[in-house]
């Protein structure tokens, strides 16, 4: 078909960030309770109808699918999903978020599917802070899947750090030294209010990407760049190196203006921003008209007049938006 993902602000939707699941071997401090509850089997999409509904999107002009969770090399035959979706015509970037447990089992299988990209977590390079930010995760095992990714032979990896004042913003040049030297870009991001924490405030642990730059900008010289991998990154590169360390920015400098992008949760509602409620029950049509891809469409078509023009969010007044990130798929 021809039909594009337009709405009403004239953005085209070319960016789907699928979640293929809410559960996380991990428990990072800004994104999950300790104690979680998640989503059934029922709940959930089948892996079938995930690649239905990648199908739909592509077909509608979608360019570029990240696989999202929770962490999504835990559900069980992803890999199947992956040559599923690497399979489809007209795709162009297919790419995957994940917090690295899993690489070293996993990073070559995705190579071979036709992943060409990765984003991996990374938050300290410090083995009990990273236990207290992720309260069940391991560094080294995450530092193995990094490696596991760069011998796998992606074309790009970038590591995603949230920092938090008075958590980790002693790591930031850590953090960049260590990307310099494995040759991997890095990006910034800001904290959300997505579900209630209570491990720390988040007014208090803001850090805006303006302080980072500063902080960066100690050691290295930074080049604003204009590339864009269709993200809400901003990108430097760092003068006398490959990496670009990119800052993304919901709080201190607003990217819906040109948002190109849908999220769909693991329960498969398609969310049409991450900072409003807006959404479209789409596993309802799909179970009513199982296979039915141009039912699907013409759902995805209608869901296109409810986009928000942007998300509102404010670290004084959390959180407005009650859905962990999980449930989000970041
Ligand atoms: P690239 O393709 O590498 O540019 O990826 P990306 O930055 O789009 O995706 P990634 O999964 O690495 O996301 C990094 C962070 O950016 C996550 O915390 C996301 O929640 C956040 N993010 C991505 N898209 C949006 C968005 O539309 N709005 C907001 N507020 N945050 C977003
Ligand atoms: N604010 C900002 N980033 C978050 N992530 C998870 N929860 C939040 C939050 N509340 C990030 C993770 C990961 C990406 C998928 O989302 O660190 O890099
Ligand atoms: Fe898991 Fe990622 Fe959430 Fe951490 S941020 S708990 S790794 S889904």
């Amino acid at each position: 078909s021809t039909a594009q993902l337009i709405d009403r602000f004239g953005r085209q939707v070319t960016y789907v960030r699928l979640s293929v699941t809410d559960r996380c071997d991990f428990r990072c401090v800004y994104c999950m309770d300790e104690e979680m509850t998640f989503l059934t089997r029922q709940q959930v999409l089948s892996l079938e109808e995930l690649a239905l509904v990648a199908k739909a999107f592509v077909g509608l002009g979608v360019k570029k699918i990240r696989l999202t969770g929770g962490e999504p090399l835990i559900r069980r035959n992803v890999i199947q999903l992956v040559q599923d979706i690497g399979a489809l015509d007209g795709l162009q970037d297919f790419t995957l978020t994940t917090n690295g447990s899993q690489l070293p089992k996993y990073a070559n299988q995705l190579v071979s599917a036709g992943m060409s990209r990765i984003n991996i977590s990374l938050d300290s390079l410090k083995s009990d802070r990273f236990r207290e930010l992720t309260r069940t995760g391991d560094l080294d095992l995450v530092l193995q899947g990094i490696e596991a990714a760069r011998s796998a032979g992606f074309k790009k990896i970038k590591l995603n750090s949230v920092i938090m004042m008075g958590r980790n913003f002693d790591e930031v040049l850590d953090l960049v030294n260590f990307a310099c030297e494995k040759g991997l870009d890095i990006s910034f991001i800001e904290e959300m209010p997505l579900g209630q924490i209570t491990e720390h405030s988040r007014a208090e642990a803001f850090c805006s990407s303006d302080v980072l730059r500063d902080k960066i900008s100690e050691q290295y010289t930074l080049l604003e760049s204009t590339e864009s991998t269709g993200g809400p990154s901003r990108y430097f590169n760092l003068a006398g190196s490959d990496t670009k360390v990119g800052f993304i920015s919901p709080h201190s400098h607003n990217f819906c203006g040109d948002c190109n992008r849908v999220r769909v949760t693991a329960e498969g509602r398609l969310l049409l921003c991450l900072g409003n409620e807006h959404s479209v029950d789409l596993k309802a049509v799909i179970r009513k008209y199982p296979d039915d891809v141009a039912r699907l469409q013409a759902t995805l078509l209608d869901a296109m007049s409810i986009k928000p023009e942007r998300h509102y969010f404010s670290h004084e007044e959390d959180p407005q938006i009650l859905r962990f990130m999980n449930m989000t798929g970041g």
